[in-house]
């Protein structure tokens, strides 16, 4: 793996991934076992989608899928969008970015300011911002479609396209491999559109079939493990859509499903801030929290590696970062 900071590179784009790997020492002091994070947050869009958006728009060149000048158009959450808004800057295509209103505003406003159009789509009735349910992923669904129909554009789709776990499956596993020398037992991931664990997770499974592998969801959306949707306007953005089933998964390669609540969640970011230094978003408090439950349980005495997915900056809007103290 050849470093990014070690030579003058071409754009942006080419700063996409070799992100280091850190062992959370701290967080697991006292416990029998390690986890090993991968700083996705260090990318040039801070989160781990850029590689995606690279991979996506790349293979589309190469199949002639994307025009020369031809209008991108994709869902998001934000994370995604930043990441094309990153590569179409770069590369000249124009870049409409389409996300639900329940989402923290600072994402539409970094995607505003890397060149994108950003429509922003209204939330269900009843539905709270910086909740984003399946229902509210529906309109944004629906939008997205019609711009691509009436601007004849490329749909970046991330739900659908293979580059999305291909961008996991070539890199983000490779890396993680390399730098950790393989000796890991077990990965988990909070899964969105699924990508990062389905390609993280064949990597894996080819290298060293023995590493196990799981699902990490919302308490309260937890439908990939079977579980009713009892609460699908969950605090965890980026995933947990209580989708019962993502193009993307390879059900051969689910080992587990794991559950954590947002309260898990968000004191598990706050203690990476504080313990480890590391300012990363709900997701990754998300994965670290499972896996600690791993470490506790089943994978007792185990190396665990994670992703942390973005920064702790795209939620400064949000109450992720609030002193308040959290119920038990
Ligand atoms: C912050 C964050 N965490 C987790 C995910 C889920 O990742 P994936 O779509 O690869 O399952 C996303 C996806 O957008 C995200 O933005």
């Amino acid at each position: 793996m050849k470093s990014r900071t070690d030579r003058v590179l071409a754009s942006a784009v080419e700063a996409i991934g070799n992100t280091p790997l850190v062992e959370l020492a701290r967080l697991t002091k006292g416990m029998d076992g390690r986890i090993l994070a991968k700083m996705e947050y260090l990318n040039p869009g801070l989160s781990k989608k850029d590689r995606i958006a690279r991979q996506i728009i790349e293979e589309a060149e190469a199949q002639g899928a994307l025009k020369p000048g031809q209008t991108v158009v994709e869902l998001t959450s934000g994370n995604t969008g930043t990441g094309l808004a990153i590569v179409c800057a770069v590369k000249g295509y124009p870049f409409v970015a389409v996300m639900s209103k329940g989402n923290s505003m600072e994402r539409a406003r970094m995607m505003s300011a890397l060149g994108a159009e950003v429509v922003l789509v209204d939330q269900l009735p009843g539905s709270r911002p910086g909740q984003v349910s399946g229902g509210d992923l529906e309109l944004v669904e629906k939008a997205t479609r019609k711009i691509v129909l009436e601007r004849s554009s490329f749909r970046a789709n991330q739900f659908r396209l293979q580059g999305n776990q291909r961008a996991h499956y070539l890199h983000t596993a490779r890396e993680i491999i390399q730098q950790s020398g393989g000796s890991f037992h077990a990965f988990c991931d909070f899964a969105g559109t699924g990508g990062s664990f389905a390609g993280c997770a064949a990597a894996f499974k080819e290298y060293n079939p023995l590493i196990r592998c799981f699902i990490v969801e919302p308490e309260g959306a937890a439908v990939l493990a079977g579980k009713q949707a009892t609460n699908p306007n969950h605090r965890i953005q980026g995933g947990g859509y209580s989708m019962a089933s993502l193009p993307l998964l390879r059900p051969e390669h689910v080992d587990g499903h794991l559950q954590v609540s947002e309260t898990e969640a968000i004191r598990t970011a706050r203690r990476l801030a504080k313990q480890e230094g590391i300012f990363a978003g709900f997701s990754s408090g998300a994965n670290v929290a499972a896996a600690l439950q791993l470490l506790k349980g089943e994978c007792r005495g185990s190396t665990i590696v994670v992703l942390l997915c973005d920064s702790g900056l795209k939620y400064l809007s949000t109450d992720l970062w609030d002193s308040s103290p959290l119920p038990d």
